[in-house]
């Protein structure tokens, strides 16, 4: 009799245990959540699209279509195959250290998207949560009709209980509030251990670099860091090569993007022409698998935009006002220009 007693305590406390333990990918609740609804593409109006096939695992987060081709695939493709964007999609990882956009120094710093219009002025508070309510309604991303039309399909999958066991047996009772916890959920998502990782050679083997890599370290210090900062700033464990700065670098404009002029980026969305043609400070982390390079993909390989940085001369910059004055003009021999690109394949997650 003890001994069923025993086993039965035994047996309880290990099938609590199993509970409690939570998902087996090592994600809470909510990021789990998260990853589910990164990953439906029955978010998308005809289900061809979610956040994933614009920012897949295997590409840093960006595109992979444009990174297994980008000679010729520079923007992302929307729901309905054809419509493009006319930027290059970047990372979502590491994307949620950017503040919400202020003004410091008489510098603009934070906010999400190339030109920083996702400022964090909603009430969420949070660029990236405020981002991620873009996309779904988005008619050349996922053009699904409206809000009520995606809590619907929310509630009609598979995850349906895993959003209602986080949010509460009422959370589809009202559109608004289950629209803000799908973006809390997705934010979560793209903050966790699976997306923003911190698991390069750079954070965990930098004992064991090259002599390459450590020389092209040097000059990325140098040349690099006073916008793509070593430093752990925002909050982060670690760097994330970024100020979240704006500056117009002097990209050319990219013939394979349909534009009816310049990209004014920050200008636009701050409108100050002050501010016309600067472009976030992107991280460089997983930049070995985000090709091409550039707000608008002008450049196919990471060899390319490295040469351009070192020296821009033989380019028309797409907007030739307010541009940065270092950029384009270090004139960086070719054995510098293959350390930094070296150094900068350290950055990749998963080592
Ligand atoms: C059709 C492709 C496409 C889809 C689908 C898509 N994105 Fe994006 N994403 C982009 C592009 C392109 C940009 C850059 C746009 C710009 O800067 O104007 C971007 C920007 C972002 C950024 C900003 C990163 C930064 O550093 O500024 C984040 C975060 C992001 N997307 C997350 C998401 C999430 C979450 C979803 C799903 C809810 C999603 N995206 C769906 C193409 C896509
Ligand atoms: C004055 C600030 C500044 C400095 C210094 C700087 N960069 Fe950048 N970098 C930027 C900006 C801004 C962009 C995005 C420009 C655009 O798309 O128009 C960028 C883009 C890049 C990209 C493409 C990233 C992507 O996701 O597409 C790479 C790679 C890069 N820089 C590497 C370097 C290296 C290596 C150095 C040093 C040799 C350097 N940068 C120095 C501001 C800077």
């Amino acid at each position: 009799m003890k001994k069923i007693v025993f086993t039965v305590l035994v047996s309880m406390f290990f099938s609590a245990a199993v509970i409690s333990a939570g998902p087996p990918s090592g994600l809470s609740r909510i990021e789990l959540l998260g990853r589910h609804m990164f990953k439906d593409k029955n978010l998308s109006y005809n289900g061809t699209q979610s956040c994933q096939v614009c920012h897949h695992p295997l590409s840093g987060f960006a595109d992979r279509r444009n990174s297994i081709n980008p000679e010729t695939s520079v923007v992302s493709v929307g729901a309905d195959g054809v419509s493009k964007g006319g930027r290059n999609a970047p990372s979502a990882a590491y994307a949620g250290y950017s503040p919400m956009l202020s003004m410091y120094d008489d510098e603009w710093v934070g906010g999400l998207f190339w030109d920083g219009r996702a400022d964090g002025g909603t009430h969420l508070r949070d660029p990236l949560a405020e981002q991620a309510q873009g996309p779904p309604l988005n008619p050349i991303e996922m053009a699904m009709p409206d809000k009520a039309s995606i809590i619907a399909v929310i509630e009609s999958s598979t995850y349906a209980g895993l959003f209602l066991n986080v949010f509460g047996t009422n959370a589809f009772d009202n559109t608004e509030t289950a629209y803000d916890n799908f973006a809390k959920a997705v934010a979560a998502y793209e903050r966790s251990t699976e997306v923003t990782a911190f698991s390069s050679k750079y954070d965990v083997a930098r004992s064991a670099f090259t002599a390459a890599e450590n020389r092209g370290f040097g000059l990325f210090k140098t040349h690099c860091a006073s916008c793509h900062s070593t430093d752990a700033n925002f909050g982060a464990p670690a760097s994330l090569f970024t100020n979240y700065h704006y500056k117009n670098i002097g990209v050319p404009a990219n013939p394979l993007v349909p534009l009816g002029g310049p990209d004014l980026g920050l200008g636009v969305t701050v409108s100050d022409e002050a501010q016309d043609g600067k472009f976030k400070v992107p991280t460089l982390r997983n930049i070995s698998q985000s090709a091409p390079y550039s707000h608008n993909g002008s450049f196919s390989t990471l060899k390319a935009m490295v040469s351009f940085v070192s020296d821009r001369h033989g380019f028309t910059p797409e907007l030739n006002r307010n541009l940065d004055q270092t950029v384009g003009n270090l004139y960086l021999s070719d054995n510098e220009v293959n350390d930094l690109v070296s150094f900068l394949l350290t950055l990749t997650d998963g080592y």
